[in-house]
């Protein structure tokens, strides 16, 4: 049985108090539900990890950032290592999310690297991939999925490419309040199965967590999560709204 994650993505939204308060409600709901085989992620800005991480019950709910550097230490100004990401206590880090991508010129390249320096330091990668508006209407969606896995995470070997979770985070469905349809989720999902299973074989496809994200929210997420290849969401809007978001982890 694969793991089963939501992962809320705070992006850079709520102030410290705000986040702890937000985190406190998550945990009462989920302290009180069953929550066997699945997990719940909350990636939180850098400034807010340590004091996250304190008020969760660390059995039910994981912290993880929502980036790190791709260079391990040293004088780079304003960056964030995964080193010290792990030093906080937090479990998991975002890497490649579409708005990396978009405005700080994140590739695939500098992406791999990222992934190495988190599983180095024990985070599991949330390895964010997804087609364009564009790159769906020009029928290219596949090749552009494809690309995204073969640099950023293909160079890994089996030991370390269990230990992943991949988004499918179609950048149209990014806050735009239009999610992919179940069937077009599906359809990608398995096919990035198919993938890992070519190059890693079946065993390891079948055991690694493959979320959707985008627009998620209390009424979509039921039927999304019960297709055969989705096993849970990245959200963002949602995951700030405290009704929402426990909608979402009853829908898991
Ligand atoms: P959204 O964002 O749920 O607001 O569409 C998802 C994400 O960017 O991870």
């Amino acid at each position: 049985m694969r793991l089963r994650i939501v992962a809320a993505n705070w992006k850079m939204n709520l102030r410290v108090e705000e986040g702890i308060k937000l985190a406190k409600e998550i945990n009462d709901f989920v302290e009180t539900y069953p929550m066997e085989g699945k997990r719940v992620v909350i990636c939180a800005p850098f400034t807010h990890l340590t004091q996250i991480v304190s008020v969760v019950n660390y059995w039910l709910i994981s912290v993880g950032a929502q980036n790190c550097a791709e260079w391990e230490r040293g004088a780079y100004t304003g960056e964030v290592s995964a080193e010290m990401i792990a030093s906080t206590g937090a479990h998991y880090v975002i890497i490649g999310h579409s708005e990396r991508r978009k405005y700080f010129n994140e590739t695939n390249e500098i992406l791999a690297k990222k992934v190495s320096l988190a599983l180095k330091y024990a985070l599991i990668p949330i390895y964010c991939i997804g087609e364009t508006l564009e790159e769906r209407n020009q029928g290219i969606l596949y090749n552009i999925v494809k690309e995204q896995l073969e640099k950023g995470l293909f160079f890994l070997d089996e030991e370390n490419i269990k230990r992943v979770v991949i988004a499918y985070e179609p950048v149209w469905a990014i806050g735009t309040g239009v999610n992919a349809t179940p069937q077009q989720a599906q359809e990608m999902h398995s096919f990035i199965r198919n993938l890992i299973k070519d190059k890693y074989g079946i065993s390891i496809a079948q055991q690694i967590p493959i979320l959707y994200g985008g627009s998620l929210n209390s009424k979509n997420a039921k039927e999304i999560f019960n297709e055969k290849d989705i096993d849970g969401g990245l959200v963002g809007g949602a995951s700030l709204i405290p009704s929402e978001f426990i909608e979402i982890i009853k829908a898991l």
